[in-house]
C-alpha cells in the first residue's frame, strides 16, 4: 500500500476455520469485502481460503493461538501489512467441555477464559474504538443459550457464554447511536465439530434439542448484523430453551440442567476417579441431582 492509499474495509472472522465462523466468513465474503481467516489450523484456513475465492471472494488467512497474548498485535501487524482495516469482526473462536468442574483438567477450564473471554474481549476493545472514529462497522460476538443460565457440569463454559453476552449487550447500548453495532448470536446446539469436542453431544440437554446447521445460524447472525440487532437467537428451540430457563426458578433449573447434562458413566464429581454410578449415584440423589 502506498501512503496516499488508505486501508480498505476489511471483515475479520476469527474461529474461521471451521463450523460457525466459516458459515459466516462465507456468506460474508459475498457482500465483496476482503475477509480475513483467523484460527490457529493453516491447512483448514486455507481451505476456506480457497472455497470463498473460488466463489469469487478475497480472503487472507492468519494462523493465530487465541490463548497468546499476542494475538491482537499479530492481527494489527497483518491488517497493516496487507493495506487493510478491521471494519466488522467476527469473534467466533471458542470451545467447551462437559464433566464436573472438580474432574476436568483445570488448564483446560481456564484455557475457556483466555480463548472465550480473555482474547474476545481484548480484540473487541482493541477495534470497537476504530469503528466508533470512523462510524461504521461493528461486531458479531458468539455467545449461546447456555448464557441465560449457570451450567453444573459445563459451569466454565455456561459462565464463559454469560459473560461474552451480557459484555456485548452493554456495548451494543454504548454504541447504538455511532453508526457501529455489536450483536450477540445465542445459538443452540449446532451440528459443529463443536458438539463432539466439548462432549456435549453425549448430554441428554444437547441429544433432546434439535440441532441447526452452522449454515442457518451464520445466516440468522449475518442478516441479524446488518439489521442492527443487539440479540439473534436462531430458531424456534432455542428461543423456547431460553423461555424455559427465564421462567424456572433456580432452584428449579440449576438441577435439572445438572441431571441434563451428567451421566452416570461419567466420572463422578467428588473426584474419587469412579463413574459416578458406582460412586456418589445415591448421594446425588438425595439432593435431586442425580443423573438419568
Ligand atoms: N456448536 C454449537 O452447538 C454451539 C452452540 C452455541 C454456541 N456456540 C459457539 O459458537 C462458536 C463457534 O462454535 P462452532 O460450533 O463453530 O465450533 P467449532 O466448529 O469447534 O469451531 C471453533 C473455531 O474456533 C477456533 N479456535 C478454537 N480455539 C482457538 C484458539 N485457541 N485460537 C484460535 N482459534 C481457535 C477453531 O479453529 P482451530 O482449531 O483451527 O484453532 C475453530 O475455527 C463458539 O464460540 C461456540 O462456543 C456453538
Amino acid at each position: 500500500m502506498t501512503s496516499q492509499q488508505s486501508p480498505r474495509p476489511a471483515i475479520v472472522v476469527v474461529g474461521a476455520s471451521r463450523g460457525i465462523g466459516r458459515a459466516i466468513a462465507e456468506l460474508a465474503a459475498r457482500d465483496g469485502a476482503p475477509v480475513v481467516l483467523v484460527a490457529r489450523s493453516i491447512e483448514s484456513l486455507h481451505v476456506v481460503q480457497a472455497a470463498i475465492e473460488q466463489a469469487g471472494g478475497e480472503a487472507f488467512s492468519l494462523p493465530v493461538d487465541l490463548a497468546s497474548p499476542d494475538a491482537t498485535r499479530i492481527l494489527d501487524e497483518f491488517l497493516s501489512r496487507e493495506g487493510l482495516v478491521c471494519d466488522v469482526l467476527v469473534n467466533s473462536a471458542g470451545y467447551g467441555l462437559r464433566g464436573a468442574a472438580t474432574a476436568l483438567p483445570i488448564a483446560d477450564q481456564i484455557g475457556m477464559i483466555d480463548v472465550n473471554v480473555r482474547a474476545l474481549a481484548a480484540l473487541t476493545l482493541h477495534l470497537l474504538p476504530g469503528m466508533v472514529a470512523r462510524g461504521r462497522g461493528g461486531i458479531i460476538n458468539l455467545a449461546s443459550v447456555a448464557s441465560f443460565t449457570p451450567g453444573p457440569y459445563m459451569a466454565m463454559y455456561y459462565a464463559s457464554k454469560a459473560f461474552v453476552r451480557s459484555f456485548s449487550e452493554a456495548l451494543y447500548q454504548e454504541t447504538r447511536r455511532t453508526g457501529v453495532t455489536v450483536t450477540c448470536v445465542a445459538p443452540g446446539p449446532v451440528s459443529t465439530e463443536f458438539l463432539e469436542k466439548s462432549g456435549a453431544n453425549r448430554a441428554a440437554l444437547f441429544k433432546a434439542l434439535p440441532k441447526a446447521t452452522p449454515e442457518y445460524v451464520a445466516k440468522c447472525a449475518w442478516r441479524g448484523f446488518k439489521a442492527r440487532r443487539r440479540l439473534v437467537i436462531p430458531g424456534i428451540s432455542a428461543r423456547l430453551a431460553i423461555l424455559m430457563a427465564g421462567l424456572l426458578p433456580s432452584a428449579a433449573l440449576l438441577p435439572l440442567v445438572g441431571r441434563l447434562q451428567l451421566r452416570g458413566n461419567d466420572p463422578c464429581p467428588c473426584g474419587s476417579g469412579k463413574q459416578l454410578k458406582h460412586c456418589c449415584r445415591a448421594g446425588h440423589a438425595k439432593g435431586g441431582t442425580a443423573p438419568a
